[in-house]
């Protein structure tokens, strides 16, 4: 099937993230939905049972922080829209694992922009 746009959520298998993708996935068929989650203590696919079955939703677990695994998502999938929710949230653990949070928050961002650039820079139309 062609889809009209493929969007890439991050993160979508927390509380903020499942809610995106599921309304996404409903709200428009002709959408490609491309869920990246790590699933940490924070994911639950089980958040996503009743849209796993949709033929306009992915399930991908992989780490924001993987730049090179990012873009080949990017390439495979064609995509063209980004919601970035793949995040440590909890705020005892940015005080008991302040690194985490630096790595997914800080570094995965980069890491997602960087894999962007790169392939925007690859699209004969940019
Ligand atoms: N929950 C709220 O009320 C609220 C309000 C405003 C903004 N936000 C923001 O929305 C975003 C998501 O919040 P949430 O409450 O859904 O968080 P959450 O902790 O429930 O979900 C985060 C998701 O990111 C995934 N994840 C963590 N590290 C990852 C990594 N390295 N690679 C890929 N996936 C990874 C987890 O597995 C999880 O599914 C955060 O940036 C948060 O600050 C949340």
């Amino acid at each position: 099937m062609n889809f009209k746009r493929n969007i890439l959520i991050t993160g979508g298998a927390g509380f903020i993230g499942s809610h995106v993708v599921r309304l996404f996935v409903n709200k428009y068929p002709d959408h490609r939905i491309i869920n990246l989650d790590k699933l940490t203590y924070a994911g639950n696919l089980a958040n996503l049972r009743d849209v796993e079955g949709a033929p306009n939703y992915e399930f991908v677990r992989g780490d924001v922080c993987d730049c090179e695994r990012v873009g080949e998502l990017m390439r495979t999938y064609g995509i063209d829209g980004i919601i970035h929710l793949a995040a440590e949230s909890h705020v005892d653990r940015s005080i008991e694992e302040p690194f985490a949070f630096a790595r997914t928050n800080v570094m995965g961002t980069l890491s997602l922009l960087q894999a962007t650039k790169l392939h925007w820079e690859s699209l004969p139309e940019r």
